[in-house]
């Protein structure tokens, strides 16, 4: 089966009450431990590639592995770019063959981020591909996004119309309390996504699908593989599953986790090497790796997503 737009998986998530995963890719392993997770499941599976994976990766590398998960599993894939910083790099992806995009001009104004965004939906839309956007500010830091926890800012539910209205976007990424990375909440204090927001966007927006970023849980178990393996990430953090599959089952048709999949894979691997001093065998310890990738995958499908048995 071809690469997929998200239209199709959108309709049936938000109809039916759950959520699509929205997995970020940057090398094979990651690649074929979400692929053979989301096989396993039979769940339509969305794969992002931000600016640095394919500055990491190469984007030809990753476009090539991503037809070669298409050819191995059969699944309906839909291959989009998270975080699209500009006009150039949208289209830059489109013609490379991204079925899906998103542009995140949320940092500038409002007419701004509507002007730019209008702009990538016509040239998207022209070649078949479908455009997500963001409205609000998550905190957290990535490569190439990077906003400070104080100026993050709740997405304001009397915007949503007007923006949809006026940028033609297909799908819309808003804040409510989530953030990138596996620091998402003090420690101690009680994670509380705004719910309340969410079901105000949602009146506003019938039957439009909301992206939520930011929503790893940041699983214990990893967190202790890395610390007790000579990593340093006390306090780590994320979003309660639950919260969650309460998003999912409201207006958000697609959750994107990318810090969950490092921490199984970096936990695995310092677990590894503590466990192994003398190998030396990269497939060694990426085997076990990218097979936790797949359960941890397995396990937001089923557990908390509800995207199983969706195709
Ligand atoms: O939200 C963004 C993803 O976690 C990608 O992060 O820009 O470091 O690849 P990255
Ligand atoms: P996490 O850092 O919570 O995994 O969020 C990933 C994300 O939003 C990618 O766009
Ligand atoms: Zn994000």
């Amino acid at each position: 089966m071809p690469l997929v737009t998200s239209t199709e998986m959108f309709r049936k998530a938000y109809d039916g009450g759950y959520a699509i995963g929205a997995f970020n890719v940057n090398n094979m392993e990651i690649i074929q431990g979400i692929t053979e997770a989301a096989r396993a499941c039979s769940a339509p599976v969305i794969l992002q590639v931000s600016k640095g994976a394919r500055a990491y990766a190469n984007r030809t590398y990753l476009m090539k592995l991503v037809e070669a998960a298409e050819i191995e599993t059969g699944l309906p894939i839909c291959l989009h770019l998270d975080h699209g910083d500009s006009f150039e790099t949208c289209k830059s992806c489109v013609d490379d063959g991204f079925t899906s995009v998103m542009i995140d001009a949320s940092s500038k104004t409002l007419d701004e981020n509507i002007a730019i965004t209008r702009q990538v939906v016509e040239y998207a839309h022209a070649h078949g591909v479908v455009v997500e956007a963001e409205l609000g500010t998550l905190a957290g830091i990535e490569d190439e996004v990077k906003v400070a926890a104080d100026a993050s800012s709740y997405t304001r539910a009397e915007d949503v119309q007007e923006f949809v209205q006026r940028t033609g976007c297909d799908s819309l990424a808003i804040a409510i309390g989530t953030s990138h990375g596996a620091f998402k909440f003090k420690p101690g204090s009680k994670p509380q996504l705004r719910f309340d927001i969410l079901e105000d966007v949602a009146k506003r927006l019938p039957g439009f699908p909301i992206v939520l970023h930011g929503s790893s849980s940041v699983p214990q178990e990893f967190v202790r593989m890395v610390n007790e393996n000579g990593g340093n990430m006390p306090g780590a953090i994320g979003v309660p599953e639950d919260q969650l599959r309460q998003a999912a089952r409201m207006a958000v048709c697609k959750i994107n986790i990318d810090s969950d999949l490092r921490l199984a894979m970096t936990g695995t691997i310092r677990k590894y090497m503590v466990d192994h001093p003398a190998d030396f065998d990269p497939r060694q310890y990426l085997k076990p790796a990218r097979e936790n990738i797949k359960q941890l995958v397995m396990h937001k499908i089923t557990d908390v997503l509800g995207c199983d048995n969706k195709i």
